[in-house]
């Protein structure tokens, strides 16, 4: 089918639960489609990241978008980018703790501490092997998507479950 909008996998479909498996390369075209409408879902859900297992496929891939909107207002914008078989080199000792919510466990934040920066390499669409710096919110949302490759979510990371909030209580208090 032409178009068609994936559907995000739901907190309790066991794919989220599972280690993915690498990206066989150089990438084949349906996997390069994939990535296509991996991005258009998580516009659609107004995201600001994607991981493969969140459309039911078990494969070391993501995607990070920042841009700023409801659910971030804050955030920086950043052309989409596809980062395939992602290894976390290096992160710092210094952790902030920040919101945070997920497509896979809709209308629930909460606060997660995550390493500030790191260094990162993956291979992008082109096929290129890229090495990398990232910190604040881009190393946020490139951790929460790393943790869904390896079979986590962000409720696994946070330590005061007293800031889970709803996303409706969130959008009153914080935009
Ligand atoms: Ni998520």
């Amino acid at each position: 089918m032409k178009n068609k909008i994936l559907k995000i996998t739901q907190l309790g479909q066991p794919v989220l639960r599972q280690p993915s498996k690498p990206v066989p390369l150089p990438l084949s075209r349906v996997h390069d489609r994939l990535i296509d409408d991996m991005i258009r879902a998580m516009k659609k859900a107004k995201g600001v990241g994607i991981a493969a297992p969140q459309v039911g496929i078990g494969l070391q891939l993501f995607i990070v978008a920042p841009e700023p909107s409801v659910r971030y207002p804050k955030a920086p914008t950043m052309p989409p980018v596809a980062m395939i078989n992602p290894r976390l080199v290096k992160h710092s000792t210094k952790i902030v703790t920040d919101w945070e919510g997920c497509l896979s466990i809709p209308g629930l934040r909460a606060r997660v501490p995550r390493y500030h920066s790191l260094e990162i390499e993956f291979t992008d669409r082109k096929g290129r092997r890229l090495v990398g710096k990232l910190s604040g919110f881009v190393a946020r949302i490139f951790q929460h998507e790393f943790d869904h490759i390896h079979g986590n979510v962000y409720l696994d990371r946070v330590r005061d479950t007293r800031t889970f909030m709803t996303e409706a209580e969130f959008r009153k208090r914080r935009s």
